[in-house]
């Protein structure tokens, strides 16, 4: 049986990956998109994500707008990344569709307990959306069959030294999810690094003869010059679909219990995901599960095959 999941995120090109990769795997079944400030201004992703529906053939698939910012404090955006439009490269196709006039906490709530046995939330932008539906309505926790998010790291961040941007543009949403008693697996950058668009993964897109991997390979063009620009990778890292490929196949990452908090008042660690990996903190009983091995060959067919899917229908 396919598995039931919204996916809240703010398309940004490796969003948009994840977005396709759910649309064109049957492993998993997509209720909903909601859509939150991150990688570019709300209005932006909103666009994005059903410009990106649109290029896969989905229509019927609510879509709801969501958070400007965060729980606390000014928003930081990612278009330094993502480019102005927040999804810079190739032309895309005209919306085929609105954007549904409710709020996304709303949808959220909505298509959670509407659903007939508990949603998967997977969440690959800033935990804002999420964090404030389970801050101000606790009794949906049940129906919430876990949340699995691209955010934070073991190490080192990006946004800043210490900081993975998702973690990052809202700290205290992610705080409010990591102590709901909700489970969580948290997909941070020591994964996604591994997941790599390689010369010969983005040759693989570029030669489908069809619209969905044209534009896909257009995509790593731009988001691989961002990561080549600002952080000296040789191929970028295509973090946010890893997320849902854990659904589609759960032997694409390995994965470890830990105890894992955010720093919330660090004068320069603000955001940083603290990973206790070897029990350091014996009274503190793991909350997470930790992505920390990826198949990196099995993850790329899959979004292939999703791809190369969706391009042929
Ligand atoms: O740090 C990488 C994450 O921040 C990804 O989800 C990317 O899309 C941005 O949202
Ligand atoms: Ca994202």
């Amino acid at each position: 049986m396919p598995v039931p999941i919204v996916i809240d995120c703010d398309p940004g090109h490796d969003d948009a990956v994840a977005l396709l990769l759910a649309a064109g795997s049957p492993e998993v079944d997509l209720l909903a998109v909601t859509t939150c400030f991150g990688n570019c201004a709300v209005e932006d992703a909103t666009r994005n994500a059903v410009q990106v529906l649109t290029l896969a053939g989905v229509t019927d698939v609510p879509v709801a707008q969501g958070a400007a910012a965060p729980l606390a404090g000014q928003p930081a955006l990612g278009n330094y990344v993502h480019g102005a439009s927040g999804l810079d490269g190739p032309p895309m196709p005209a919306p085929a569709f609105d954007p549904v006039a409710e709020d996304a906490v709303t949808l959220l709530a909505r298509t959670l307990r509407e659903s007939d046995e508990p949603v998967t939330l997977v969440v690959t932008g800033p935990m804002t959306n999420v964090g404030r539906l389970l801050r101000d309505q606790p009794d949906i926790a049940p129906s919430v069959r876990e949340v699995i998010f691209m955010g934070g790291s073991t190490e080192r961040g990006n946004h800043t030294p210490t900081a993975e941007f998702n973690a990052f543009a809202d700290p205290e949403a992610l705080d409010v999810v990591l102590t709901s008693g909700v489970p969580v697996r948290m997909v941070g950058l020591n994964l996604t690094h591994q997941a790599l668009a390689t010369p010969e993964v983005v040759q693989r897109m570029a030669a489908m003869e069809h619209r969905v991997g044209q534009t896909c390979a257009a995509w790593m063009g731009f988001f691989g010059g961002s990561y080549q620009r600002i952080w000296e990778f040789e191929a970028p890292p295509v973090h946010d679909p890893c997320t849902v490929a854990a659904l589609v196949d759960p032997a694409t990452i390995q994965w470890r219990e830990a105890f894992v908090a955010v720093e919330l008042t660090g004068t320069w660690t603000r955001g940083t995901t603290v990973v206790d990996l070897y029990r350091r903190y014996p009274d503190r009983t793991p909350n997470a599960r930790v992505a920390m091995t990826l198949d990196a060959g099995r993850y790329w067919d899959l979004v292939l095959r999703a791809l190369d899917r969706l391009g042929r229908r």
